[in-house]
């Protein structure tokens, strides 16, 4: 099929990029005319795993295409894929003017019949303001569908390759038939389609956020309650976590969600329940509980020194949201930075990906390490943010050599604590019992 995808951030991008990888013909467009260079001159503009062995082998075969022409995108594509943002507005509530500037150029451009497909995150009705811009301007017939992302940064290739689901807001009968014959190859081993009305299809991709997010907070309670009673939250985990009703998943606790997508989903959806004089509690008290949860780790630090870190040193170990990505978007590490600093200690950061985006952003705020080990330098005591590989089997008679104390904050729960108690290390995680 041919099809052009509208913005080439990490949702467009992946998704453009996997369309191409069963066969059709892909051409996205952005108006990011550095970004659109860089990609026809053969460069991924961001960090996913397994993205650049795809990208490379569609440019190379003819079926990905880059351009910021959006007349000649569209021209011959029966598919049109919108991956534009939808930010925050002032008021909390999804920002739709990228969506529905780019429906309004399309609409005065089309010459034929579209399907118009929808896969940022919007709040419901956002397809029936779509189909508002194109019968304003255009008498050609278009089909708008909602189909939401479900794609997690780190592991997105994967995720659109072979999707738990395929959710797709339509009652088209022409749409779903062309749906179904594109969407075929990702679901060969028999994940559902599931055809429904687009509002369902918007709310679907809220919910399924919202709820997620509320699932690791509930555990990032657990894990405070189990600290304060003397339980261990790992053992607690799997005691519920079997229970297939449950699920074993995302249930580990830590620092707090973070990235682009939780703190946006969770808030909008509060946001677009207020609208409705709704009350959505659950949610908000989900919000509140992961802010508190983002500086946990440095309550923690505070306790230890008795409130005063002022001239403290600190390595920290993780920027990033979560491993296997550069993205820092509402990273806990942030505000633990943020926290230390304004106790009046000082921080040694390392990050296998991380570092550029936070170098943008806090500049000279902290010192950027060149590896793990470099940030322990003069460190009182290592802190660790993010759970990357590199961090789960350090060299830990190096880290007691380089470290001034044999004292560790572990916000992700990496070690065993028999281990830590065999080290002779202080160490202090998540819900687990205190190793002193
Ligand atoms: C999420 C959704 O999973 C995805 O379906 C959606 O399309 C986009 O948002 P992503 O933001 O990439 O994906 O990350 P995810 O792996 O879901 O993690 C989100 C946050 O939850 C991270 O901050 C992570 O550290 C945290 N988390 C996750 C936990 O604290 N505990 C867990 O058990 C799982």
């Amino acid at each position: 099929m041919k099809i052009a995808v509208v913005g080439t951030g990490y949702v467009g991008l992946v998704t453009g990029t996997c369309l191409a990888e069963t066969g059709n013909n892909v051409i996205c467009v952005d108006i990011n005319e550095a970004k659109v260079k860089k990609m026809q001159d053969g460069q991924v503009p961001i960090y996913e795993p397994g993205l650049d062995l795809l990208f490379h082998r569609n440019i190379e075969q003819g079926r990905l295409h880059f351009t910021t022409n959006l007349a000649e995108a569209i021209e011959e594509a029966q598919i049109i894929f919108m991956a534009l943002p939808t930010p925050p507005g002032g008021d909390g509530a999804a920002d739709l003017s990228y969506i529905l500037g780019a429906a309004k150029d399309i609409s005065k451009i089309i010459k034929g019949y579209k399907i118009i497909v929808n896969k940022s995150t919007v709040p419901v009705g956002t397809a029936d303001k779509v189909r508002a811009v194109f019968s304003e301007n255009t008498d050609i017939e278009v089909d708008v569908v909602s189909n939401p992302e479900f794609l997690r940064e780190g592991v997105a290739v994967e995720d659109f390759m072979k999707p738990d689901r395929v959710v797709l807001g339509t009652t088209s009968e022409r749409v779903k038939k062309l749906m179904t014959e594109l969407y075929g190859p990702y679901v060969r081993q028999g994940n559902p389609i599931l055809f429904m009305d687009e509002r369902s299809s918007e709310l679907t991709k809220y919910a399924a956020n919202s709820f997620l997010a509320t699932k690791i907070t509930f555990m990032n309670e657990v894990a405070n309650l189990c600290e304060l009673v003397g339980a261990d939250v790992d053992a607690v985990r799997r005691g519920i976590g079997s229970d297939e009703r449950i699920g074993k998943r995302f249930l580990f606790p830590g620092i707090g969600y973070g990235g682009s997508c939780f703190p946006k989903d969770v808030q909008a959806l509060v946001m677009a329940a207020d609208e409705n004089t709704y009350d959505f509690q659950i949610l908000k008290s989900v919000m509140e509980v992961n802010e508190r949860q983002k500086t946990i780790l440095v309550d923690k630090v505070l306790k230890y020194y008795k409130n005063d870190i002022a001239g403290k040193h600190f390595a920290l170990w993780g920027l990033a949201f979560k491993p296997e990505t550069d993205d820092i978007r509402e990273a806990p590490a942030l505000y633990i930075i943020d926290a230390l600093v304004k106790n009046g200690a000082t921080v040694t950061v390392f990050d296998p990906e991380g570092m550029d985006n936070v170098k943008n952003i806090i500049g000279d705020k902290v010192v950027f390490a060149d590896n793990q080990y470099d940030a322990l330098k003069n460190a009182d005591a290592l802190l660790i943010a993010t759970e990357w590989s590199v961090f789960r089997n350090p060299d830990f008679e190096k880290i007691e050599s380089i470290l001034k104390n044999k004292v560790i904050f572990d916000g992700r729960n990496l070690y065993d604590l028999q281990k830590m108690i065999d080290l002779g290390y202080y160490y202090n995680s998540i819900g687990r019992k205190l190793i002193d």
